[in-house]
């Protein structure tokens, strides 16, 4: 048989969700408190043993890379382990989950590169309404970098978290960003992992997020879409994009996982939803072979659940914050 990593239910991984930093330049509220304790500097995991962490998982059958945060271009020498990255053998796809406030200046060095994939986390299209969830006055520097990302071409998603009572009056004027330009704008169910311990996430559901969507646009249609997909899509005449809806609190995509997740403090999670997870970071730093490092791997990911979602989606007193796992 070729080398892949299967778990207990025959799930291939063939996705990293990599975690660069849990720090951040914006104070999102449904992910952090204002005074958010980071981790230590010394404490995350270094860009030489990710790299080394991604050619094993590249060697038995990963195939795409996403980095996330924290946000991502806060980490000093970004771009040099991106350019590293891309050349990973194996590694078909690399992918960036960020806010945008830096974005701008490394557009043309991104394309360069080959990161092709923007995910840009934009939840409302105002000044004002962007400080009110962000906490940070920095939309017009997000605004810019979308525009030019839309002029160089990028394959760019919008992920804005549904949040009732703060930004629902904004689904609307975001899936305009999809009439103006050829993007995807992403509307997501917001989970419980603002990092403040216990939360009741009351909020709207893609049921609801559909309706609001129906009623600027109303021959919205549905497309079909690939089963690893974590957004359903749906499209309009009037659009040039389209939009997504991501059921990332009432729905599950357990049963076509695909995923598996290195935190920036270094540690494999085989679930989002996981209170905790292997701590490669020690193995890595203890001078062990890479074959003993794929075999811990693969052993933690026999101890994958079938849905982690459904066994802890209840269960969120403890769940860390979204910056420390990277959503
Ligand atoms: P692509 O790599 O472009 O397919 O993007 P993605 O949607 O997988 O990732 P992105 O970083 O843009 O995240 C979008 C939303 O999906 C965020 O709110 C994530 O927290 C959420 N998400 C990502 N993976 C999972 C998952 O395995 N389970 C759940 N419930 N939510 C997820
Ligand atoms: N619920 C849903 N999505 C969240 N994200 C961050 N926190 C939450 C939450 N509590 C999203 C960000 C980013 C992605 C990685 O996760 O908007 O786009
Ligand atoms: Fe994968 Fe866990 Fe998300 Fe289910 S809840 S799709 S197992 S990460």
């Amino acid at each position: 048989e070729e080398n892949v990593l299967k778990d207990k239910f025959q799930r291939q991984i063939k996705y990293l969700r990599l975690a660069v930093t849990d720090r951040c330049n914006l104070r999102c509220t449904y992910c952090m408190p204002e005074h958010m304790q980071f981790v230590k500097k010394n404490q995350l995991l270094s860009f030489e043993e990710m790299l080394k962490v991604v050619e094993i998982l590249a060697k038995n059958g990963v195939e795409k890379v996403r980095i996330t945060g924290g946000e991502p271009f806060v980490r000093n020498g970004l771009m040099d382990f991106l350019s590293k990255l891309v050349k990973i053998e194996g590694i078909k796809k690399v992918g960036i989950t960020t806010n945008g406030v830096l974005l701008d200046k490394y557009l043309d060095q991104l394309k360069e590169i080959g990161v092709t994939s923007i995910n840009l986390s934009l939840d409302a299209t105002s000044k004002e309404k962007f400080f009110e969830i962000t906490r940070r006055d920095d939309f017009d520097k997000v605004y810019a970098a979308l525009e030019k990302m839309v002029a160089l071409n990028f394959d760019v998603k919008i992920n804005m978290v549904v949040m009732e009572g703060k930004n629902t009056e904004e689904i609307i004027p975001l899936a305009n960003y999809a009439k103006k330009f050829p993007i995807e704008v992403r509307y997501i169910e917001e989970m419980p992992f603002n990092g403040k311990g216990k939360t009741v996430t009351k909020s709207w559901n893609h049921l609801e997020i559909e309706n609001e969507l129906k009623k600027g646009f109303p021959d919205l249609t549905s497309i079909d879409t690939s089963k690893s997909n974590t957004a359903q899509l749906f499209q309009s005449n009037k659009m040039k994009g389209r939009v997504g809806i991501i059921p990332a609190f009432t729905r599950s995509f357990c049963g076509s996982c695909d995923r598996l997740r290195l935190t920036s403090l270094g540690e494999i999670r085989n679930c989002l939803y996981a209170k905790s997870g292997l701590n490669l970071k020690e193995a890595l730093r203890s001078n062990i072979s890479d074959d003993e490092i794929l075999e811990l791997i693969q052993s933690h990911l026999s101890t994958k659940k079938k849905s982690g979602w459904e066994e802890e989606k209840e269960n969120t007193d403890q769940l860390d914050s979204m910056s420390l796992i990277g959503g």
